[in-house]
């Protein structure tokens, strides 16, 4: 196991479409996934897509710990090949997002609010999860990276944009949230 160096936005790997995956079990998409496991556990972050480790393939990893759980539950770490997220519902909500590629900021950002996400496991069976809440957003962020997508480009309001640093000592709420 290796930990991977993560591209940060601005590197072309980022705004590439990645590639299917064709064999889910071949020793290379395995030595991939056990590196991204390491690189994630490293960084300190919730999920991580193959092409923030300059993997151009549709690959991610993510979880859910206790502490980030709310309404829709915690998650182990699950891998997911050639994922596909669909909306269950239109309706969407505004929440905070950082991204490994973007160290030290975070932004507020729409997702859907219900999703599914299906696709490969690490056997190649079939996944076929329903998700919600800070599940369904993590699952929408990374999948988006595998359509050369970054957080960003979904933002609609730029004051909701900051460093860390700053937004831990001046809490901004979110339209609608008292703090
Ligand atoms: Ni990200």
């Amino acid at each position: 196991m290796a930990i991977l160096k993560i591209a940060r936005m601005g590197h072309p790997v980022l705004l590439a479409r990645a590639a299917e995956v064709e064999d889910v079990r071949a020793a290379e998409g395995r030595r991939l996934l056990a590196d991204m496991v390491a690189t994630l556990k490293d960084a300190g972050g919730v999920g991580l897509a193959a092409p923030q480790v300059f993997a151009s393939v549709r690959l991610f990893i993510f979880y859910v710990p206790e502490s980030r759980a709310g309404s829709g539950g915690a998650l182990p770490l699950t891998a997911v090949f050639n994922p596909v997220v669909t909306p269950l519902d239109e309706e969407m909500e505004l929440g905070w997002e950082g991204c490994l590629s973007i160290p030290g900021l975070r932004a507020a950002v729409p997702r859907y609010k219900k999703v599914r996400l299906s696709g490969l496991g690490i056997e190649g069976e079939a996944l076929n999860m329903v998700l919600e809440g800070f599940a369904a957003r993590v699952v929408q962020h990374e999948a988006d990276h595998l359509d050369g997508m970054m957080y960003p480009m979904r933002m609609r309001d730029f004051r909701y944009f900051g460093f860390n640093e700053e937004m831990d000592r001046n809490p901004v709420p979110l339209p609608g949230e008292v703090l």
